[in-house]
């Protein structure tokens, strides 16, 4: 048999055999996209390329990609646990051509790999193409059929319409007709007596999906109206888990050898028996696969920097969390912090493939373990509470489920079992009301509609000059928007070059001012969105295609500067006097203050400070100058020592800033 490990190899091999250049997996936590929460699709991290805001530097890209489908357009975390083939976090195997090449080569190599390296019987696959969108005025993508026939008998390519074979990122983004492929499992007499093609894409449990084949060549605009890529891409993602499961001749990803060690182990605390049911009743074995499950989406989102929190990234991961500790309170008998006992064979697991976790393993399993601390505790409170219920008709009213929920953490289903046990049923229309009235109030405070981008200028490359410069000159608007926050409307604008620092790795955007033609507009603020700079002001100017100058406000930005090397000169003692484990989680530094955080395993006590202290304050006393490699390559950059950040995307060239190259160098 086929190790997982040994099928993700031949996976890359097989790409880079075809020249395409194998990179890292781009962090599960996305820091860099307002539209995006966790990466949910190997192409995340190349969006910037499809829509032409950034030159790549290789057109043939491979990887395997951290995913998470757990919010947004793509969630499946309520069928985790249920089925033997949905997961939280999981793998995407891909290949990508940025405007290089198109359908005849990715569908070519992806039977080649699944035939010929894989040797999946042939009469087993099946594919599907576009049949065409009458709303979007798109053709069925005949193209893509005629290259299948090359491989596969007709009957074989079935036509599915948008909602299978149209790919899209999320509500807005780049976009396209996808091909997907298709196994067929099920026994020799089965398949006669059934053809596999009437159960593609009928959530049979035996024909799956295992790999799709987008071909990108439109941008989703806000409007919902399609616009035209100015070159073709191919984005192609391929559930590991799912081919693993198919190569090692197991018809649940749980049954691999990525899932089957951790099974083993649940049953050996547990002292109960993984059946490899499926009954929705039997669930002591949903239990051991939600488990064995979610610890990975929680170690991986927190080894990449999100924290379980109240809002946001961080109460989705908490969720998740908490969901895992439901599950084996209630049906493993398991009443002890348990997940955190997952990690070091967590760890050692994925050491080669994604080695964060594994150099994190002591920090990310105690801020497990603090979590399901913490839970447990609100899960005996909650029952506690469950118990001074009043109860009138043997029925918890809806008002009071809410309650749980909202002040115990409990899950909606954890308050039906317990009313259930005692002979009560759940007033479920009054709790999904008031969850709704809830809901309602949260989208109501979160509500901001992004408008399109108007282009003014062509171009996309933004030069940033403001390293060496705070003063605009010669440059053009390229593109502006509104955005509406809470009614209130806001502009922004894409500018040729800028000297505007867009707020990112901390340091907040700069503020100044414009002068479009004669007409004076103030910068308010400065954001990142991917690669652009994005200048938020105050209004808009009469004439858009007027010079545009400026000034950054310079006085908050040096002062913004010094907080920000104060960091990096206290991140350096942070490491001689707490270790190298005492790695910077986050920064927030503005004109007046720096906040940093940073892991440790226990509070920096008063003598430790103190000698942190007088480090930083002796090397700024020192007056070291700045030394700043602005394009050096990633490797030279790691072997000079710089201190590498977890959950950071790097490109292949960095800017390194040294301090006294025995001190401080960071990227
Ligand atoms: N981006 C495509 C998907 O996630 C490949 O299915």
């Amino acid at each position: 048999m086929m190790t997982a490990q040994e099928i993700r190899a031949q996976f890359l091999d097989f790409f880079r055999s075809k020249q395409h250049k194998i990179v890292p997996s781009a962090p599960i936590v996305n820091k860099d996209d307002p539209t995006l929460m966790f990466t949910n699709a190997g192409m995340n991290q190349f969006k910037d390329l499809f829509l032409g805001n950034q030159v790549p530097d290789a057109r043939r890209i491979a990887d395997t990609q951290k995913c998470l489908r757990v919010s947004g357009k793509h969630n499946d975390l309520e069928e985790v646990g249920l089925d033997g083939t949905h997961h939280t976090m999981f793998e995407m195997l891909g290949n990508w051509s940025i405007g290089d090449y198109f359908k005849e080569e990715a569908i070519g190599w992806s039977w080649e790999l699944l035939t010929e390296v894989y040797k999946l019987p042939k009469d087993r696959i099946y594919a599907t193409v576009f049949g065409g969108d009458d709303a979007d005025g798109l053709p069925a993508d005949e193209e893509a059929k005629e290259i299948w026939k090359k491989y596969l008998p007709e009957d074989h390519i079935l036509y599915f319409d948008r909602k299978d074979n149209f790919w899209e990122m999320g509500e807005t983004g780049p976009c396209g007709p996808c091909s997907e492929i298709h196994i067929d499992m099920r026994s020799d007499e089965e398949r006669k007596s059934k053809s596999g093609a009437e159960l593609v894409n009928m959530d049979d449990p035996m024909v799956v999906e295992i790999w799709n084949n987008v071909f990108i060549q439109f941008n989703r605009k806000a409007d919902r109206s399609l616009e035209e890529l100015p070159e073709q891409h191919v984005d192609t993602g391929m559930g590991f888990e799912r081919l693993c499961m198919i190569l090692q001749g197991k018809t649940a990803t749980y049954d691999t050898d990525i899932f089957s060690p951790f099974i083993k182990y649940i049953e050996k605390q547990s002292g109960k028996t993984y059946t490899h049911s499926y009954d929705p009743k039997n669930k002591v074995d949903i239990a051991m696969r939600v488990v064995s499950d979610h610890i990975r989406a929680v170690a991986f989102a927190i080894a990449d920097g999100q924290i379980p929190g109240n809002t946001g990234a961080g109460y989705v991961i908490r969720r998740i969390l908490r969901r895992a500790v439901r599950y084996y309170y209630s049906f493993l008998d398991i009443k002890d912090p348990f997940l955190h006992t997952l990690i070091p064979m967590l760890s050692d697991e994925f050491a080669q493939v994604f080695p964060e976790l594994d150099l994190q393993r002591e920090q990310v399993a105690k801020v497990i373990e603090g979590e399901e601390i913490a839970f447990l505790n609100t899960l005996e409170n909650g029952l506690r509470r469950f118990e001074s219920l009043s109860v009138e008709d043997n029925q918890i009213k809806g008002a009071d489920a809410f309650e749980l929920y909202d002040t115990y953490g409990f899950p909606i289903d954890l308050t039906r079992l317990i009313a259930t046990e005692k002979g009560y049923t759940v007033d479920d229309k009054g709790f999904e009301a008031a969850l709704a009235e809830q809901k309602a109030r949260s989208r109501a405070d979160a509500q901001k509609e992004v408008g399109d981008w108007q282009i003014i200028n062509d171009g996309e490359e933004v030069e940033f000059v403001g390293y060496d410069t705070l003063e605009l000159k010669d440059a053009k608007v390229l593109k502006y928007r509104t955005v509406k926050v809470k009614k209130k409307d806001q502009f922004q604008l894409v500018l040729s070059q800028t000297p505007f620092y867009g707020e990112s790795g901390g340091q907040v955007g700069d503020k100044g001012a414009l002068w479009i033609g004669e007409e004076k507009v103030s910068v308010i603020d400065t954001k990142k969105e991917n690669e652009l700079t994005v200048h938020i002001v105050n209004r808009l100017p009469a004439d858009m295609t007027a010079e545009v100058k400026g000034f950054v406000d310079a006085k908050t930005r040096h002062a913004t500067e010094n907080n920000h090397t104060a960091t990096h000169l206290m991140h350096a003692a942070l490491h001689q006097v707490l270790g190298g484990h005492a790695l910077q989680k986050g920064q927030n530094v503005d004109h007046k203050r720096l906040r940093f955080d940073f892991s440790h395993f226990q509070p920096v006590g008063a003598e430790e400070l103190q000698e942190i202290e007088e480090i930083v304050n002796q090397k700024v006393r020192e007056n070291i100058a700045l030394e700043e490699d602005r394009t050096m390559p990633i490797d030279e950059a790691k072997a000079a020592g710089a201190t590498m950040l977890f959950g950071e995307k790097y490109g292949d060239l960095v800017r390194m800033i040294t301090f006294d190259a025995n001190y401080s160098r960071e990227l």
